[in-house]
């Protein structure tokens, strides 16, 4: 008795004297407040609004590590259009940005991700995508992307984090392996916006297996990293298409009720060889 209470004394003073600040966690505010400093920096052409870069922070584009100023911080930007989702177990977001009004027309991916500790920003990953890329025609993007509807999934409806991550691994796995094509959780209606190209369209009757590989003993798509946000039923994936000359890829997917829904995709390779409509090549 004698022993517990003196132990629970001096607890008590202990942690009268910890500052106040000594519980951290990743801030949804804090991963936000960053996500507007980088749509900031992008209208300024610089990254001087970022603010709490840890330490050893890195900028990898277009999957390789990159001097952030020479990056696409290099241009001034007209943001038409963006969306961001948030993965609060990793401390990271993601945001997609349509910039068909600038000077040079832009559509890219990022994702930024913090120290839980302190929030601090560690790295941006982000694939920017310009005139020549994949399917590129910014202001079609924008049309589409305006159009569809990405509500918050109501609670009862959403799919856990393994649910999202196994729907776009299976999907991305198309390419090298038959199989996964069946573990693809396809969904009517469902939409592609490949580029700006606009695949299934949403109709009623359409799914998003238009236009898959037919060829799966290919390179793989490599390198992926994560972002879930079970809120909004997405999953982002950065990746390496290495049957593609190892293009830089974006792949955002929307789930409903565990079905495909929505797929964006931002790929930095030259499409002028594949017509519209190619079957076993579109993404
Ligand atoms: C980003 O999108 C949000 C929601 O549509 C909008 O309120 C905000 O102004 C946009 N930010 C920029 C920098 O355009
Ligand atoms: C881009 O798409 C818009 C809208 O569909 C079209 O009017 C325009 O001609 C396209 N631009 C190019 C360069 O293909
Ligand atoms: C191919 O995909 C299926 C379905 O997702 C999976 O069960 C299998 O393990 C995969 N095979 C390889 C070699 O990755
Ligand atoms: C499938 O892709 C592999 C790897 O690129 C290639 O060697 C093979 O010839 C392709 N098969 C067909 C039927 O196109």
């Amino acid at each position: 008795m004698f022993a517990s209470s003196f132990t629970q004394a001096l607890l008590a003073i202990l942690l009268s004297t910890l500052p106040p600040t000594a519980t951290a966690a990743c801030n949804r505010d804090e991963l936000l407040l960053t996500v507007d400093q980088f749509l900031l920096g992008l209208t300024m052409g610089q990254a001087g609004p970022l603010e709490n870069i840890a330490d050893d922070f890195q900028y990898i584009e277009n999957n390789k590590p990159t001097v952030i100023v020479s990056g696409i911080f290099n241009n001034i930007l007209k943001i038409d259009f963006n969306r961001t989702i948030i993965d609060m177990t990793t401390c990271s977001t993601f945001t997609e940005v349509v910039s068909a009004t600038s000077f040079k027309p832009f559509v890219l991916g990022a994702q930024i991700r913090h120290y839980p500790s302190d929030n601090s920003v560690y790295k941006i990953d982000t694939i920017v995508s310009t005139t020549g890329s994949w399917f590129f025609n910014a202001s079609q993007t924008l049309q589409y992307a305006r159009q569809e509807k990405w509500p918050v999934i109501p609670l009862a409806q959403r799919d856990t984090r393994q649910t999202l991550q196994q729907a776009a691994d299976a999907y991305l796995d198309m390419w090298h392996n038959k199989s996964a094509i069946d573990a693809v959780p396809w969904g009517t209606p469902c939409a592609r916006l490949e580029g700006s190209v606009y695949t299934g369209k949403g109709a009623p009757d359409d799914s998003c297996k238009v236009g898959i590989p037919s060829n799966n003993t290919q390179l793989p798509n490599s390198d992926r990293r994560y972002v879930i946000d079970e809120n909004m039923g997405t999953v982002s994936v950065l990746c390496n298409f290495e049957h593609l000359g190892n293009a830089p890829d974006s792949h955002m997917f929307r789930l409903e009720k565990g079905k495909l829904r929505y797929i964006h995709t931002i790929t930095v390779a030259d499409s002028s060889g594949w017509p519209v409509g190619r079957i076993g090549k579109a993404f």
